[in-house]
Formats: C-alpha cells, sequence, structure tokens
C-alpha cells in the first residue's frame, strides 16, 4: 500500500522504523523486515546506523533480487542543536552531511532527507536552502522536515522557498496535533507519523531507552481497562496493529520499529480490518496535546 509524497513519487504507507537499533545490529534487523515485506527503511544521521541499513539494503538486493528502486529510504539531517551546544549546519555543511550518509548508506541518491527537527536561530532556512539544492542535485528525490510547527513551514514560505515534501512528527492518540495536521494537509505536505506505539506498556521498555513518557500514562499503557486492548478484542488483532491502524486511517504513512521477528510482521499486517467510526470518534478524545517520545521534551517547542 502507497500514499501520495510529491506528484510523481508514491512512498510505502508503512515503513521500518530503525531509532535504537545500534549499527551492529541493523544490517540483520533491517534485512529481516525487508523479508517480511517492508519496502520502506527509515534511518538518520543522529542514530549511527546508516551503515547497517546500507548493507541490508545491498543484501536484499543480492539475495532477493531486489532493485534500488523498489526500497523507499530516509535518513535525515542532524541540524545542530545551539540549545544542546551544538553549532548549527551550515549550508555548506548541511551539502556535505547528506554526502557523508550516502557513503555510509553506499547509495548515490536517498528518496525522502528530512532535516530532523527545527534548529533555533538563522541557520535553520539555510539547512532548508541545502535541502532544496540536493533534491535539484538528484541527491535526495524528495525532501522535508521533522518536528516542524506551521510557524516554522512559514518561515519557509516566506523566504520565497519551495515548501517541504513531508513533515514527520510524533503522532498517536496521546500526541494528535489536529491544527497541525489541518495545515499540512491542506498545504499538500505529506503526513509521517513517529512513534504510533508509544501508548503500549512494551514501548521502549528496555532500560536506556528513556523517553518524556511520564509514570501515570505508562501506568495507563499496561492497565487491563486500556480502550486499546479492548479494540484488540473487538478487531482481532493486537494493541500494536490498533494504533498503526489509526494512523493509516487518518491519512499518515507510519514507521514502526521492532526486532522482534513476530511483531514486525504484524506491524505490517494492517489492512484486512477497519477502525470503525464510533471508535476513532473515541480515540479523538484522548489527545493530550505535545510529543511525549523525547527524552528532552518536544522538540518542535523551539521558536
Ligand atoms: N523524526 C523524529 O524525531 C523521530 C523520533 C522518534 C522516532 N522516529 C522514527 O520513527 C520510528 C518509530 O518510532 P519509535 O522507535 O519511537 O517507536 P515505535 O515504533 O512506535 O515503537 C517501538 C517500540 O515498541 C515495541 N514494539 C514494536 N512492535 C510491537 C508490537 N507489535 N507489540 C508490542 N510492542 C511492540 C518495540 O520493541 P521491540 O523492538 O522489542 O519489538 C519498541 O520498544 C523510529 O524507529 C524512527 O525511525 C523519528
Amino acid at each position: 500500500m502507497k500514499m501520495r509524497l510529491t506528484d510523481s513519487i508514491q512512498m510505502p504507507v508503512v515503513g521500518f522504523g530503525t531509532y535504537l537499533i545500534n549499527d551492529d545490529e541493523t544490517q540483520p534487523a533491517v534485512l529481516r523486515a525487508i523479508r517480511a515485506g517492508y519496502r520502506h527503511v527509515d534511518t538518520a544521521e543522529a542514530y549511527g546506523n546508516e551503515r547497517g541499513v546500507g548493507q541490508a539494503i545491498a543484501a536484499s538486493m543480492n539475495a532477493l533480487g531486489l532493485s534500488r528502486d523498489e526500497i523507499f529510504v530516509t535518513t535525515k539531517l542532524w541540524p545542530g542543536n545551539p540549545a544542546w551546544g551544538q553549532e548549527a549546519k551550515t549550508y555548506g555543511a548541511t551539502l556535505e552531511s547528506l554526502d557523508a550518509s550516502l557513503a555510509r548508506l553506499g547509495l548515490d541518491h536517498v528518496d525522502l532527507y528530512l532535516i530532523h527537527a527545527p534548529s533555533g536561530g538563522e541557520q535553520r532556512l539555510e539547512e532548508w536552502r541545502a535541502l532544496v539544492e540536493l533534491k535539484r542535485l538528484g541527491k535526495a528525490r524528495a525532501v522535508g522536515v521533522s518536528n516542524f510547527r506551521e510557524s516554522h513551514i512559514e518561515e519557509i514560505r516566506e523566504a520565497g522557498l519551495p515548501l517541504p515534501d513531508a513533515n514527520q512528527i510524533e503522532l498517536h492518540p496521546w500526541s494528535q496535533k489536529p491544527d497541525l495536521v489541518a495545515y499540512l494537509e491542506r498545504n499538500g505536505i505529506a503526513v509521517i507519523a513517529y512513534s504510533s506505539l508509544l501508548p503500549l506498556s512494551t514501548w521502549r521498555a528496555v532500560a536506556g531507552q528513556e523517553s518524556a513518557k511520564p509514570a501515570e500514562l505508562k501506568a495507563e499503557g499496561a492497565s487491563a481497562d486500556s480502550p486499546f486492548k479492548a479494540m484488540a478484542r473487538k478487531y482481532g488483532c493486537t494493541e500494536a496493529q490498533v494504533l498503526l491502524r489509526w494512523g493509516v486511517q487518518k491519512g499518515y504513512a507510519v514507521l514502526p520499529k521492532s526486532t522482534n521477528a513476530e511483531r514486525l510482521a504484524q506491524n505490517l499486517d494492517l489492512f484486512s480490518f477497519e477502525i470503525d467510526a464510533e471508535d476513532m470518534t473515541a480515540i479523538a478524545a484522548m489527545d493530550r496535546g505535545d510529543g511525549l517520545a523525547w527524552q528532552s521534551g518536544d522538540p518542535s517547542r523551539v521558536a
């Protein structure tokens, strides 16, 4: 199943997320995902695993006879964050960053290149100018942003630059961002959801994978009364499938990550049931606002 990214590019709706998979584990994990049927892989300079992703893509071409254009690959520019004591990347450093990512991936282009998060200050527009150039050069077929709010995208419009093709944002029943989503849809910007599975008790349950998710929400996800457990029983699927299906029904691409073979297969199997209107309305009432996935808080808050 694919969705529109640009007038000429279709993107598989379900992508394989790779955050928190270390570089050594990434090759087997991504290859397992591709064997299971994933044709869209999401990585980032900041994940430190582009090399493993590239090795898996090469292996899938050799072992499964896939061609490069059958696998949709996204990576992201780490923009540098002055709030964390880093320098924001310049125009030139942004061009170099994609070259370095492509070298690690062993590819001559990616399908989508994103600015991972808005950095504060004037370099933000320079980074975007560089992405527009990278698209013109064919090193990225499409370019976009991640964790950008409406004001960050309006800044791009006001500078007279082309708007992003996509915005990748945290979206799940507890963070629904209805105004931002409506704005993106009005402007033809594809919506890519991340951390769809955050309400699950199993979400990043391993030590060292902290986030801003508060303890009461962890308890709520684990509760036997969780509405997602009830919906899973009703539709004869898992809670994870309910959460991912919600994203798909809203018109978003989703990026489930799992290093478990059974889970990664179920996360792709989202098209044999539909959440009914009553449950979609019930989920719409569960929104609690800002994102919870980043340990440092919602990165879109930067001015
Ligand atoms: N642009 C950004 O700022 C940004 C931020 C966060 C994420 N992302 C992207 O979005 C992807 C997905 O987000 P995410 O990694 O935060 O989380 P996610 O995919 O929503 O959830 C992954 C967590 O849920 C568990 N899980 C996966 N499938 C499951 C299932 N069927 N049943 C029960 N538990 C399951 C995984 O554990 P196991 O691995 O043990 O199964 C893992 O702990 C990332 O990998 C990354 O590519 C982007």
